[in-house]
């Protein structure tokens, strides 16, 4: 791993439910580096996400979003930060230029692999209704914007959390030894002084 690159903020992307939180926790807790998932970020400072679309509307929850992401990439600078994005952050024009400055992970998936969670819903107002229907929609359309902005595609369609977190890991060191960008963990650093 060479020891001269400048380390970039990790973000995952994906649709809704296809598990960015809980692989974006688990990577960096193996990385050794923070976590932040933007959607808490929002919920934290402005309340909950469904009403935040009830009381203000969705234009208002994107704004609040792109603030939340830039501020999370800002923050994350010269770091492997994992950053975790709601479904629909990529779709901002500002957000797919400061995703730029990270390593951005495409967590790809069909709507099988997500159907067990959608049906557990809630909280997500993008699915009300029939969720499986709207997911399938929504996922059409975004697909081509995760497929331009990821620098690393991983199929999450099988394999435990850890298991997940285990191959991005893996994907980011060969990316990094490539010489595209650099992930510098504790135990790659003592590879570099050794
Ligand atoms: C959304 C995805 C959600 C959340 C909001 C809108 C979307 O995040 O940001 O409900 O537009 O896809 P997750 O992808 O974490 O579910």
């Amino acid at each position: 791993m060479p020891a001269t690159k400048t380390a970039r903020p990790i973000a995952l992307i994906g649709p809704m439910a296809v598990g960015k939180s809980a692989i974006g926790h688990q990577l960096s807790h193996q990385l050794g580096a923070p976590f932040v998932d933007t959607d808490v970020e929002v919920v934290a400072n402005h309340g909950s996400i469904a009403e935040i679309f009830a009381s203000r509307g969705e234009r208002a929850f994107r704004e609040l979003e792109a603030r939340a992401v830039a501020r999370a990439i800002e923050d994350a600078r010269g770091s492997n930060t994992v950053i975790s994005l709601g479904g629909g952050a990529v779709l901002d024009s500002g957000t797919q230029q400061l995703l730029g400055q990270c390593t951005v992970v495409y967590l790809e998936c069909d709507a099988d692999t997500v159907a067990e969670r959608i049906a557990r819903n809630s909280g997500r107002p993008l699915l009300a209704g029939d969720a499986m229907d709207r997911w399938k929609t929504l996922f059409a359309t975004r697909r081509p914007v995760y497929e331009r902005l990821a620098d690393l595609v991983i199929d999450v369609r099988s394999g435990s959390v850890p298991d997940l977190a285990h191959r991005i890991e893996n994907a980011l060191r060969g990316y990094a030894a490539a010489g595209t960008a650099a992930v510098t963990t504790p135990a790659a650093t003592k590879e570099v002084e050794k």
